[in-house]
C-alpha cells in the first residue's frame, strides 16, 4: 500500500513509545487516603475496600512512613469517631485534644516531611451523618456551617495541618476559612477546595469506613448533579478560586474525566482529582475474581486521569501504585 501516512511506524519500539510518551505517572503526584482511629496496635478491615484499613495511630504513622518512603508526599486523613462521640453540632471536630488534632500534631512530630491533608466537614463527627448542620425540617444549614467548619480548620491548623480540604460543599466556606486562617496567623496553611464534588454513589464504601451514611436524605442539596453541565463546573471552580483556594478539585475522577479536562484548561490553579473508593472498591472486585489484571488496571487507570488534566490524584492504590512504579 501507498500511504502517506503510517502511525505505526512510531510505535514500533519501546524506546521510541518511551521518547513520545506525554503522559507520567509517579508517586510524587499521589495523595494517600487513611482513616485513623482511637487506641493502640488496632487495624480495623473496612468491608468493600480490600487492603484498606482503619488504623490507630501507631499503626497509621507506619504505614504512612512505608508510603512517603516510596516518594508518595502527602496522605490525606480522616478520623474514625465512635458514635458516642457524634452529636448534632459535631462538636468533637473543634476539640483541641480530640483523636484528629492529636494525630495531626503525632504525624507532624514524627514525619515532619509527610505534607498533611486534613478533611474539613461535619460528617465524621456528625450524629446525622450530613457534611452540615441539619435543621427541624431536614435542611442543611449553610452559613451556621460555615462558622463551624472554620472553628474545625482552625484546631486543624494548629495541630499542624499542611493543607486544610473542606469537602463539605457549602457556599462561601473557602473564603471564610481563608480569613479565619490568615487572621490566625496562619497565611501559609494551603486550602484544597473541594470546588467540584458531585452528589454520587461511588462514596458508599467510604461512608462504610466511617460509619457516616446520612441518617436521613441524601447529600443532593449540596453536592452537585452529574447530570448538570459545565456551566455549573465553572461557576463552583471560580467561586474558589476567588475566594482564595490554592488547588481546585474534582471528585469522583473516573466518571468524570471530561470535567477534570474542563476545569484543567479554564483554570490555572495546581488540579488534583479524588479517585474515590467505589472506584477503588470496583477495580478490586474484578481483580480479585481475576477478570482483570490489577497492576496493569491500576496504572492505566491513574494514568487516565492524569491525562485527563490532574497533576495530583488522592487514591487508595497510592501505596501499591508507588511499589510499582519503583519496581518498574
Ligand atoms: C464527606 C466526604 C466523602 C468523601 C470524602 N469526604 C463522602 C461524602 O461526601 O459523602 C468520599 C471519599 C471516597 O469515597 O473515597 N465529607
Amino acid at each position: 500500500m501507498n500511504l502517506l501516512e503510517r502511525p505505526r511506524r512510531l510505535r514500533r519500539h519501546p524506546s521510541l513509545r518511551g521518547f513520545l510518551k506525554e503522559t507520567t505517572l509517579e508517586a510524587s503526584q499521589f495523595i494517600y487516603p487513611m482513616f485513623v482511629l482511637e487506641g493502640e496496635n488496632t487495624a480495623q478491615d473496612i468491608s468493600a475496600m480490600p487492603g484498606i484499613k482503619r488504623y490507630s495511630l501507631d499503626l497509621a504513622l507506619e504505614h504512612a512512613n512505608e508510603a512517603h518512603a516510596l516518594g508518595v508526599p502527602a496522605v490525606a486523613l480522616f478520623p474514625a469517631l465512635a458514635n458516642d462521640l457524634k452529636d448534632a453540632r459535631g462538636s468533637e471536630s473543634w476539640n483541641d485534644e480530640g483523636l484528629f488534632a492529636r494525630v495531626i500534631r503525632a504525624f507532624k512530630q514524627e514525619l515532619p516531611d509527610l505534607m498533611l491533608v486534613t478533611d474539613v466537614a461535619l460528617d465524621p463527627y456528625s450524629s446525622d451523618g450530613h457534611d452540615g448542620l441539619v435543621a427541624e425540617s431536614g435542611e442543611i444549614l449553610n452559613d451556621e456551617t460555615v462558622d463551624i467548619l472554620v472553628q474545625m480548620a482552625l484546631t486543624q491548623a494548629r495541630a499542624g495541618a499542611d493543607i486544610i480540604a473542606p469537602s463539605d460543599m457549602m457556599d462561601g466556606r473557602i473564603g471564610a476559612i481563608r480569613g479565619g486562617l490568615d487572621r490566625a496567623g496562619f497565611e501559609n496553611v494551603a486550602v484544597m477546595a473541594y470546588s467540584t464534588k458531585y452528589a454520587s454513589s461511588y462514596y458508599g464504601p467510604f461512608r462504610t469506613a466511617l460509619d457516616s451514611a446520612p441518617k436521613r436524605g441524601d447529600k443532593k442539596s449540596y453536592q452537585m448533579d452529574y447530570a448538570g453541565g459545565y456551566r455549573e463546573v465553572m461557576r463552583e471552580s471560580r467561586l474558589d478560586v476567588e475566594q482564595g483556594a490554592d488547588f481546585l478539585m474534582v471528585k469522583p475522577a473516573l466518571a468524570y474525566l471530561d470535567v477534570i479536562r474542563v476545569v484543567r484548561d479554564h483554570f490555572d490553579l495546581p488540579l488534583v482529582a479524588y479517585n474515590v473508593s467505589g472506584e477503588y472498591a470496583m477495580i478490586k472486585a474484578a481483580s480479585s475474581a481475576g477478570y482483570v489484571d490489577e497492576r496493569k488496571i491500576v496504572l492505566e487507570t491513574l494514568t487516565s486521569i492524569r491525562r485527563a488534566g490532574a497533576d495530583g490524584i488522592l487514591t487508595y492504590h497510592a501505596l501499591e501504585a508507588a511499589r510499582w512504579l519503583k519496581e518498574g
